[in-house]
């Protein structure tokens, strides 16, 4: 006789769900929205099936839509008009700019929104690098100062996480004290901390026209043959005082999202990237696989390796499967 008939606990859909170990729900999700200045209508991302950046008013709809599905958690990322970039991306700070409008009336909508938004230059350096390039160089140090003045012109219009991506080193701390100096001492941090230099941002940099003009992002963001850096990364920015701890992209990287979730005492988020997004589309497309399956099945991974909060995508698509 088998002593041991793991089956028996698989035997029906309701003893599956019995036993399930996890489950996604919309309230983990956070839906990553982008927002273009100079449109009057969205545009539809080539690269991104069902995404678009949204016109000003068009996002506001989107946002509410969005919560009525049970989403309250918004990443917003701007496609900054070409005219308005300059090589130390000036408009990242201007407290009119096209964020910080955003982010006081979405959360005039309704207080119980969350913002995240992002800190890194890209959107706005003729550049396309998320730090001040000088001779071929990324420069660190000054590229901070702008960051600091960028996450409290965002704390100050009513962000909940500024959430800096730029992979500069020492900004977290840098970007704390500026926060508390200005009595923004409410005003969380998310750092994508292990963000990695990856094949899979191509589709977004598409939506946003952001990609680097010349070079690549290798000096500072993370070399996927790395998992001990990653550690040491997100070690400096857990004592620097971040809240959440991303690693970014999600797929490659779940080795890295368990070990930090058994590292550190605070939440863990991972970034379910364009890139991700896109392939699943794509071989849905070539009816290679099914689309709501297989994003349940990716989603849910991502959760089971360790992360409480997921970036993606899929957030509206799930949250209409799932329903309220
Ligand atoms: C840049 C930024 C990127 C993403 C989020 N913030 C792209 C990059 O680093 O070039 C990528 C997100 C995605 O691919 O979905 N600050």
């Amino acid at each position: 006789m088998l002593s041991h008939r793991p089956r028996r606990n698989r035997r029906s859909q309701v003893v599956r769900d019995l036993i399930a170990e996890t489950d996604i729900s919309q309230s983990h999700l956070v839906y990553p929205i982008f927002v273009g200045e100079d449109l009057s209508s969205p545009v539809s991302i080539q690269s991104m099936p069902g995404i678009y950046r949204w016109d000003e008013k068009g996002v506001i709809d989107e946002v509410l839509r969005c919560r009525d599905l049970g989403i309250f958690s918004f990443a917003i990322f701007p496609a900054i008009s070409e005219a308005k970039k300059d090589p130390y991306a000036k408009e990242a700070t201007n407290p009119n700019g096209l964020v910080p409008r955003l982010i006081k009336k979405i959360k005039n909508l309704d207080a119980q929104i969350v913002l995240f938004t992002d800190v890194a230059l890209d959107p706005y350096n003729s550049d396309g690098h998320d730090g001040i390039l000088k001779s071929g160089k990324i420069l660190n140090d000054e590229t901070v100062e702008i960051l600091k003045q960028m996450a409290c012109v965002q704390a100050d219009a009513g962000a909940d996480f500024v959430s800096p991506s730029d992979m500069m080193d020492g900004r977290i701390g840098a970007i704390r004290k500026e926060l508390d100096k200005n009595g923004f001492t409410e005003t969380g941090i998310m750092s994508y901390a292990a963000k990695y230099a990856s094949n899979f941002y191509g589709p977004f940099r598409d939506a946003l026209d952001s990609a680097p003009k010349s070079g690549d992002k290798k000096t500072y963001q993370m070399d996927f043959r790395n998992s001990k850096e990653a550690l040491h990364e997100m070690k400096l920015d857990f004592e620097q005082g971040a809240d959440i701890l991303m690693v970014k992209p999600a797929l490659s990287y779940l080795d890295i999202i368990h070990q930090s979730s058994k590292e550190f005492d605070i939440p863990i988020a991972a970034y379910n990237v364009s890139g991700e997004y896109s392939m699943l589309h794509l071989a849905a497309q070539a009816k290679m696989i099914n689309l709501d399956q297989a994003m349940i099945e990716v989603i849910t991974s991502i959760h089971r390796a360790g992360a409480d909060i997921i970036f993606t995508y899929f957030a509206k698509h799930i949250a209409m499967m799932k329903g309220q």
